[in-house]
């Protein structure tokens, strides 16, 4: 029933904005962060992970970030990822996906409006320079051990955001403007505990309704208008299927 009313909700939003985390890829094969078996539950990854090491020790970080980063083969978008990309494809929806994932699955299941505050794999930047590389030309360097290098000698850095790096603020300032015009808000696969990226929901309407799907608890439960403890693959995929029969 609650899933039901909650698509009443879906179908009368005009503008969605959505909080997406690592969460929304653990069905695609991709561990997430902070669960039993999440990334940082391995503390000597959880330090070269991190601007610092970074700047001291390529050589550790890249170590650490090439196993845990570029040894995804085969990774597709999942029901979840796919049920997002279909508000806006079949039900018409504006969607703004604000993520903290960098995998690139939510533009490769289709959907437009997306900002990807931690970054993404794509691109490398020159700490020296500031020149962007593609990650696919230096991806086997990273492979066999090798610290990448500009043209100019600059170490080339992933164009993510560690801890310890700020975010693109034009960016964020974005996600903050798609959170403060939506109606419905989702949040998904997040345990909502990283600053800033969680500071986005206190931009929120007083009007808006805030939808939570999570496995476990969040920090922003209470504010919740629905919240669906159990997998966004299959929970999504219903609601958004519901709604546009409702
Ligand atoms: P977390 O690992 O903190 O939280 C992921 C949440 O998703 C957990 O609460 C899980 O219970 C839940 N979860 C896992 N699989 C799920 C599924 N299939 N369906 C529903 N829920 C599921 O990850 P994030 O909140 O994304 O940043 O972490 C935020 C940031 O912390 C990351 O972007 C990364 C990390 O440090 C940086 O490295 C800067």
């Amino acid at each position: 029933r609650k899933i039901k009313e909650c698509a009443k909700h879906v179908q009368s939003a005009t503008r969605i904005a959505v909080l997406s985390g690592a969460g929304i890829s653990t069905e695609s094969g991709i561990p997430d962060f902070r669960s039993t078996d999440g990334l940082w539950q391995n503390s000597e990854v959880r330090e070269a992970i991190t601007r610092s090491c970074f700047s001291r020790q390529p050589e550790r970080f890249y170590y650490y970030f090439s196993q845990l980063f570029l040894s995804w083969s085969d990774i597709k978008p999942n029901q979840g990822h796919q049920a997002l990309a279909d508000l806006e494809k079949k039900l018409g929806k504006w969607v703004g996906i604000a993520t903290q994932n960098i995998d690139g699955l939510h533009q490769e299941a289709g959907s437009t409006n997306i900002v990807e505050l931690h970054g993404n794999l794509r691109y490398a930047v020159c700490q020296k320079c500031g020149t962007t590389k593609s990650m696919n030309g230096i991806k086997e360097k990273i492979q066999q051990k090798i610290v990448p290098l500009c043209d100019c000698g600059g170490i080339l850095k992933p164009k993510v955001v560690l801890f310890g790096d700020p975010l693109d603020m034009q960016e964020f300032r974005k996600a903050q403007v798609w959170m403060s015009q939506a109606d419905l808000i989702f949040c998904l696969g997040s345990s909502l505990t990283v600053t800033p990226a969680n500071t986005l929901l206190s931009h929120r309407r007083n009007d808006s309704t805030l939808v939570i799907i999570n496995l476990e608890p969040t920090v922003y439960d209470e504010e919740a208008d629905f919240l669906f403890q159990g997998l966004v693959g299959e929970i999504l995929p219903v609601l958004v299927s519901y709604s546009q029969k409702v």
